[in-house]
């Protein structure tokens, strides 16, 4: 009896590791009371307050009002220029709970980050790191202890939230970016649970692809810092399209949504339904760059904004605003509902 309880341990322990690295997190956000599921989504923001950040705070709090979103897809860059020093760098608070204060933006934050934090389901902004962020202590910003500060962030690097009629899929894509590698000039990256970079990558690539096959979602919705596809100062991350695209149109993917560049963008895909969309501006924008690409450009705004989904089981409404909160852009799409 004893020895197959001994067995049955040591199973366990080489098991468990085994099937953490084969998934995931996952976070499940309940359904939406009234059968859409209604997100804002908002990336490169944290300046303390500074270039019009407050203003695209205040529109995400009357437009989240209106559409009583479910929670924030954060893409990142949230605190310029260097990241967190630590879990006790004030700017965690100056630049987001002091700045996002609507209530109707008291929802959960999902960003990209690595660790696993306990009762995801009440709260909610999704958040990862951009590459400014791998710039200071990267670890600090996936502690449990922000989260003890702000309930409102959940931050892992990469991970999938279930959300009935969408599944979003946060791609940590920083370590993808081989400049970082091998020229950081005088930036330093805090690599710690990343290098090597190619294994990292490899594993990733497979966990995407795999939670990408298991939805059975409407909408499969990919969101990652670094742009696919972008016409602004950073144009596309050809190692997004070499490594990660080919998953995605292999999956069906249905949108793609990033930061980084500071603008608002909307690109068709000419060969898979991808729409890729660019909602980097948080805060400082009007690059003044303008580099069209082989894809299909349906808008770009150089300046500040957020973008808003609204997804049913049969229809997906997309739109971006401006710090007044005018409508800049809108785009739909239907499918057709699939009776069992
Ligand atoms: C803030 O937004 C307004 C309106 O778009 C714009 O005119 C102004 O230049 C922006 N300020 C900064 C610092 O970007």
């Amino acid at each position: 009896m004893a020895q197959v309880a001994i067995i049955i341990f040591l199973l366990a322990a080489v098991m468990a590791p085994l099937l953490a690295l084969a998934e995931l997190p996952r976070v499940e956000h309940p359904p939406h009371r009234y059968g859409s599921l209604n997100v804002l989504a908002v990336g490169d923001w944290g300046r303390r307050g500074q270039l019009n950040q407050t203003l695209v705070a205040k529109q995400m709090g009357i437009i989240g009002k209106r559409m009583n979103i479910d929670f924030v897809v954060n893409v990142g860059d949230n605190f310029y220029d260097n990241g967190l020093t630590g879990v006790d760098d004030k700017a965690f608070e100056e630049s987001f709970t002091n700045i996002y204060t609507a209530k109707s933006l008291q929802k959960p934050w999902y960003t990209s980050n690595e660790m696993l934090f306990p009762s995801l389901l009440n709260y909610g902004f999704a958040s990862f790191l951009g590459n400014h962020d791998y710039r200071g202590d990267a670890l600090a910003q996936l502690s449990p202890v922000l989260r003890q500060l702000d309930r409102r962030w959940i931050c892992k690097k990469s991970f999938v939230v279930n959300a009935d009629v969408a599944d979003f899929i946060f791609v940590d894509t920083t370590p993808f970016v081989l400049k970082y590698w091998n020229e950081p000039k005088n930036n330093k990256y805090d690599w710690r649970e990343v290098a090597p970079r190619e294994s990292y990558i490899a594993n990733l690539l497979k966990d995407i692809d795999s939670a990408l096959k298991q939805s059975t979602a409407t909408w499969k919705i990919v969101v990652g810092h670094h742009a696919i596809r972008s016409v602004s100062e950073h144009g596309d991350t050809e190692e997004l399209i070499e490594q990660l695209l080919p998953i995605l149109k292999a999956n069906e993917v249905d949108l793609y949504i990033n930061g980084h560049d500071h603008c608002l963008e909307h690109i068709s895909s000419r060969d898979s339904p991808i729409q890729y969309l660019t909602s980097g501006g948080g805060s400082k924008a009007w690059r003044g760059i303008f580099t069209p690409n082989s894809d299909k450009l349906e808008f770009f705004y150089d300046g500040q904004g957020f973008m808003s989904l609204r997804l049913s089981k049969a229809e997906l409404h997309l739109a971006f605003y401006d710090v007044d909160g005018k409508v800049l852009h809108k785009w739909g799409h239907t499918k057709p509902v699939q009776y069992y």
